[in-house]
């Protein structure tokens, strides 16, 4: 019997396999893509301890030592058996689960237990309520605080009623007196037109009160925060991401920067308003007293800062929010969700600073890593008795997450507290590691921060990487995710990044973790770091691509491994910036941007495009500076986008050109954000946008560079033909993707320089193709052009221009003729096959819509493999447009003969030229 069927019995099989795939469909399809792209995305079968199991491709049991340990939450590791046993306790004696109102004990004695341990902590006495989670607890913190602050606003409301009625008695029987400026001066004192009498006063200065009281009341935070998600807790967690789509949600937060004392106070201070109250002297004369109050509810602050990238919160500025709190009379909220329950070497991290909180919040370890169990923890003496009836929830104080929360809290203090003795040694064991990794490589590892087993290790982002997808997903924020990978499937260990701070990995293992497994770990790490040291891509990235060792790598061609240049010398004033939006043509082109990705062969290249794309941005891929022949100077940009031609098409055949098209929005966001007054579309990213079409721009000039495309190649067919001795006066010329956006111009442009004209499409394109015949000859074409699905059509034709959009080569030797024929395959990636000229001596393949630069100026954009002095005509239209100080739209929608033959003079005038490359 497999696991599956120990679990479930064979007729209820939920296998693992569709289980990963409903994940995808109905659960999260979103997260889930972002799992696949950087290889998280393992279902894990088992887990004992410190180690997780999952079934690998071929069926083999994989283990992997667990360091995320649940986000902080298997302090006991996975599957305790002390606690699975007292969990199976509770089930086998059919201890009911859901008994609302009624005395729960096990409840009742978890309160217990928790307000006594932390009394022995803390030295107060606290009032206990358990919650579902950390958020439902972090709700109830700040439901108790603005319960607390609404109770003493009443109590002075009422007070203030009650002195009123107090100096109505007081003067009719004389023992009080209201002085004659009175009510003068609180009229000019609340802003107000005139006060008659008493009652009015009150009233007025109520009003003034509530105003003061209730209006603008806030909570205070730290930078770097994390309280949870739900709707409340979220406003309290700083990360904007986070926070940002719920803006008009709820209550006010001001976050204080991180340790910093003195920002404590001047937020006390911006807080405090002054409310004015009634009162009898000693002399019996009626007064009106002002008092401070703060508009702040409550502080909330995490000992030490989990989700935010490890940051400890110093005792001083502990100190001063203890201070502050008491002074301005608001509760100090101490989040110990994470940090609490023993994990940084004390039952909670605050014990070292000497700091108590109003309010404890525990959650995460307190369920045993098998319950979901929070608790609030409120002071006795500030505890409001009605909020056990105002917070509930039905499956709060449950018996079973109790009877595991009071096992759990047993560990952690049975043999005199050994657990909290072990986080504390093995805390100091891995930090003092992880530090001497940090003095071997201080380019790669900027901080080693933590107390106990809660550590934080951040990555120094790698931008100036030898390695160009290193530096990308370092631009991109990605870094820490891509070695969270790498050490899951090459070293078996299973680490992640703060999601607030993706460069800090965070390490909050089980307090029951060997020293023989935080060794493996740190040695497992420092590879790690060493290959992000040494740029070496291939090892971090080759788990994504499926690559093994044994695979047939791609031939390295290329001769230049220095570092990207990107950092050019300062540009002259008057120099343009312009912008070429490219996509890799064939998988290897990954090489070509990225030579230390070497040695993936071509199908790990696509594999690795195809799980990244969905996490990676566009990017710079590389820029160059052009010089016109009369002092002029472009800096171009390539941006590159993560997919390669077949992806791109792909997408479009499945109907997903909208993802390809967001991308390329976004690549223009980059381009311009780079300073591109003129945006060019090279490859398939002028079909998806219908040739600029799709896109509204109008602070920069789009064009998709084609027209250039259309001139070169028509430039270097007539040159060839000419060599070949072919006579355009005679010849037949074949154009392949005749209804595409290029092939129409050509045979506009041709016409009328050849007698006979076939125009070729795929099959489906025959009525797109008799209307461009029909619309040529309506324009003035001598001869009426034939139209044809028939790719053995070109067997009559001696001079061929094939320019499709397809990904893969579709001319063959077996569709040509056997008299001298030239063939110009415009196409990118081309269109005819690699053999074909070797199979036909007698046809001459050349690559179209090439072009070399003005004074043979070399321009190497890596990525785009071409020969050296060789630029698309696309991208040499941008560089052209640049020079010549051309920011309108250019090659705009369908493409236009006049155009063509413009853009052609132009580009001879600034001394591009064509280059005819035979294949
Ligand atoms: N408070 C702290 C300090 C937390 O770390 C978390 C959760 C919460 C509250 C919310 O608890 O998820 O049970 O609702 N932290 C997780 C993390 C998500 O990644 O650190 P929850």
């Amino acid at each position: 019997m497999n696991i599956e069927e120990q679990l479930w019995g064979a007729s209820l099989l939920p296998c693992d396999e569709a289980g990963r795939a409903a994940y995808r469909t109905y659960l999260k399809p979103y997260v889930a893509k972002l799992l696949t792209a950087i290889g998280l995305d393992v279902t894990y079968h088992r887990g004992a301890g410190d180690w997780l199991y999952y079934l690998d491709d071929a069926g083999c049991e994989r283990r992997v030592l667990d360091m995320i340990g649940g986000f902080g939450a298997s302090l006991f590791g996975h599957n305790h058996p002390e606690l699975v046993a007292r969990a199976q306790a509770v089930l086998t004696h059919q201890r009911p689960m859901l008994v609302q109102a009624s005395a729960r004990s096990y409840a009742g004695l978890l309160a217990q237990r928790l307000a006594e341990m932390v009394a022995a902590s803390t030295g107060h006495l606290y009032i206990v309520t358990l919650t579902n989670s950390g958020a439902e607890t972090v709700e109830a913190a700040l439901k108790h605080a603005e319960l607390t602050r609404q109770e003493r606003i009443q109590s002075f409301i009422d007070g203030q009623q009650r002195m009123l009625r107090k100096i109505r008695l007081g003067i009719s029987t004389g023992a009080v007196t209201l002085p004659d400026k009175l009510f003068d001066q609180a009229a000019a004192l609340l802003d107000v037109a005139d006060i008659p009498d008493l009652d009015v006063l009150h009233f007025c200065l109520t009003e003034h009160n509530l105003e003061q009281l209730q209006e603008d009341t806030s909570y205070l935070a730290i930078v770097g925060s994390f309280h949870g998600k739900s709707s409340g807790a979220v406003k309290l967690t700083h990360s904007p991401d986070f926070r940002k789509p719920w803006h008009h949600l709820g209550i006010q937060v001001n976050f204080l920067p991180r340790n910093q004392v003195d920002a404590v106070w001047s937020a006390v201070t911006a807080a405090t308003v002054i409310c004015y109250e009634l009162a009898i002297g000693d002399d019996g004369v009626v007064q009106i007293n002002p008092t401070t109050w703060s508009r702040i509810v409550g502080c909330f602050a995490e000992p030490i800062q989990g989700e935010g990238g490890i940051h400890e919160l110093t005792s001083a500025f502990l100190g001063a929010l203890r201070t502050a709190a008491d002074q301005a009379h608001f509760p100090l909220i101490l989040d110990e969700i994470q940090s609490g329950m023993g994990r940084s070497g004390t039952l909670l991290a605050a014990e070292a600073s000497g700091v108590a909180g109003d309010y404890i919040l525990l959650g995460k370890a307190l369920g045993g890593g098998l319950a979901k169990q929070g608790a609030l923890l409120v002071r006795a003496d500030q505890y409001i008795e009605e909020f056990g009836y105002l917070h509930t929830s039905t499956f709060a104080e449950d018996d079973f997450s109790a009877a595991i929360g009071l096992a759990a809290l047993d560990l952690v203090t049975r043999d005199q507290g050994a657990l909290l003795q072990g986080c504390r040694e093995k805390g100091d064991y891995l930090l003092q590691r992880l530090r001497a990794l940090q003095a071997c490589y201080p380019q790669v590892i900027r901080e080693v921060r933590g107390r106990g087993l809660m550590i934080g290790v951040e990555l120094i982002p790698q931008h100036d990487s030898a390695s160009n997808l290193l530096r990308v997903v370092s631009e991109q924020n990605l870094l820490g995710f891509l070695t969270c990978g790498y050490l899951l499937h090459e070293e078996g260990i299973r680490i992640a990044p703060t999601l607030a701070a993706n460069s800090t990995i965070r390490l909050v293992p089980s307090a029951f973790i060997q020293e023989r497994e935080l060794a493996h770990f740190c040695a497992a790490f420092e590879r790690a770091v060493a290959a992000i040291a040494r740029a070496n891509a291939h090892t971090l990235t080759r788990h994504i691509a499926g690559w093994q060792a044994g695979d047939e790598a791609v031939p390295q061609q290329f001769d230049f491994c220095e570092k990207p240049n990107f950092s050019p010398s300062p540009r002259k004033p008057t120099t343009r910036r312009v912008a070429c939006i490219a996509h890799f043509i064939e998988p290897a082109d990954l090489l070509h941007w990225d030579p230390m990705l070497a040695p993936l062969s071509s199908a790990a290249c696509s594999q690795l495009l195809d799980k990244t794309h969905v996490v990676l941005d566009p990017f710079l891929a590389d820029q160059a500076r052009i010089d016109g022949p009369w002092g002029e100077q472009v800096e171009v940009g390539v941006v590159g986008l993560p997919f390669t031609a077949a992806q791109i098409m792909a997408h479009i055949r499945r109907g997903d050109g909208a993802t390809v098209r967001e991308q390329i929005e976004a690549a223009v966001d980059l381009a311009k954000g780079w300073g591109a007054t003129l945006i060019g579309f090279a490859g398939y990213t002028s079909i998806v946008t219908n040739n600029c079409q799709l896109l509204v721009e109008d602070s920069v000039g789009l064009t998709s560079g084609n027209s250039l495309t259309a001139a070169a190649a028509l430039a270097a067919l007539r040159r060839s033909a000419c060599a070949a001795s072919i006579d355009l006066a005679t010849a037949r010329l074949g154009i392949v993707g005749g209804a595409g956006n290029i092939g129409r111009v050509l045979a506009e442009c041709m016409v009328n320089e050849v007698p006979q004209l076939t125009l070729i499409g795929r099959p489906g394109a025959e009525r797109r193709l008799q209307r461009l015949a029909d619309e040529l000859k309506r324009q003035g074409a001598t001869v009426m052009p034939q139209v044809s699905t028939d790719l053995a059509d070109l067997q009559s034709c001696n001079l061929i221009i094939s320019a499709t959009n397809a990904p893969e080569p579709i001319l063959c030797a077996d569709h040509l003729g056997a008299h001298p024929t030239v063939l110009c395959d415009v196409a990118v990636p081309g269109d005819a096959t690699p053999d074909l000229a070797t199979c036909r001596p007698h046809v001459q393949v050349i690559k179209g819509g090439i072009m070399h630069l003005p004074h043979q100026q070399e321009l190497t954009i890596r990525g785009m493999a071409l020969a050296q002095g060789e630029a698309y005509a696309c991208l040499a239209e941008v560089i052209l447009l640049g020079l010549a100080g051309i920011r309108e739209h250019f090659s705009y929608g369908p493409l236009r003969a006049e155009r063509v033959q413009q853009i052609g003079a132009l580009a001879e005038q600034y001394g591009f030229g064509v280059k005819v490359r035979t294949l």
